[in-house]
């Protein structure tokens, strides 16, 4: 699904990455912690194409992306890539259903089939009843969900999160987490998370630990699983 191979990346003098080697299987909710500076964002931008690595190969769905012109990149983002940011960063003038179905847009949809599978992601993230407001009539919980179904739209090989519940409090912090997994089991959605957040790191397949610009520990999660049967809205 992604495989990273002796990535090295440096700004001026100060080398971020020394030399990483990863590969993370389809349907792997994996978390990347590490301190402050460690490279953990730095390393994300490189998996989802927004920045180019000094040296090594980037493969995400069986394509060589470091390979890509900048204008095949955007499309193979569009259509490949979700992203859910720390903050949700929605189009304040757009309503939920429309922030939605923006990726959709540019993928080529058409209006009416943008509309109904937005609908059907804000349905599937609790929000159906949320779809005409604006991002400042929603909370915090519910914005960051609406970036998520925005992250989901183009059904995507992988799902980047670079803190997704940083700015989130407990309650709601834990229902994006469980809407994660929700979304793994249900859609087989892979997840690459950089999170700070503890409790997440340690209910996630597997935690890749960076520091200094190298995996210093790579520990996977022995998980029982869980089995979703429900069909309804996941929150
Ligand atoms: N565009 C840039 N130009 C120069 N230096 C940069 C740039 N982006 C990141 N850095 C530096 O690279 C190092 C790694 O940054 P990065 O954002 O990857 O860290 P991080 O692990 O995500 O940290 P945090 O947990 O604080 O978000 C930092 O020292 C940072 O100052
Ligand atoms: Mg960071």
């Amino acid at each position: 699904m992604i495989r990273l191979e002796q990535i090295t990346k440096s700004f001026g003098s100060l080398q971020v990455l020394r030399g990483i080697d990863l590969e993370i299987q389809k349907g792997e909710v994996v978390s990347i912690v590490g301190p402050s500076g460690a490279g953990k964002t730095t390393l994300l931008q490189i998996m989802g194409t927004l920045d180019r690595p000094d040296t090594g190969t980037v493969c995400i769905d069986g394509v060589r992306v470091d390979g890509l012109k900048e204008r095949e990149l955007s499309a193979f983002r569009n259509r490949r890539i979700g992203f859910v940011f720390q903050f949700h960063q929605l189009l304040p003038e757009f309503t939920a259903l429309e922030n939605v179905m923006i990726p959709a847009f540019i993928a080529g949809q058409g209006r009416h089939e943008a509309q109904a599978s937005a609908l059907e992601m804000l349905t599937m993230m609790g929000l159906a009843d949320r779809a005409s407001h604006k991002p400042n009539e929603l909370s915090g919980g519910e914005k960051q969900r609406v970036a998520v179904a925005r992250a989901l739209i183009n059904r995507p090989a992988v799902v980047l999160a670079d803190e997704p519940s940083g700015s989130l409090d407990t309650h709601n912090k834990a229902e994006l987490h469980q809407l994660f997994f929700d979304l793994r089991d249900r859609l087989g959605q892979t997840f690459v998370i950089v999170t700070h957040d503890e409790s997440l790191a340690s209910i996630t397949d597997r935690t890749i630990h960076l520091k200094d610009g190298e995996v210093v520990a790579d520990n996977i999660t022995q998980n029982l699983g869980s089995v979703q049967f429900s069909l309804g809205p996941l929150v």
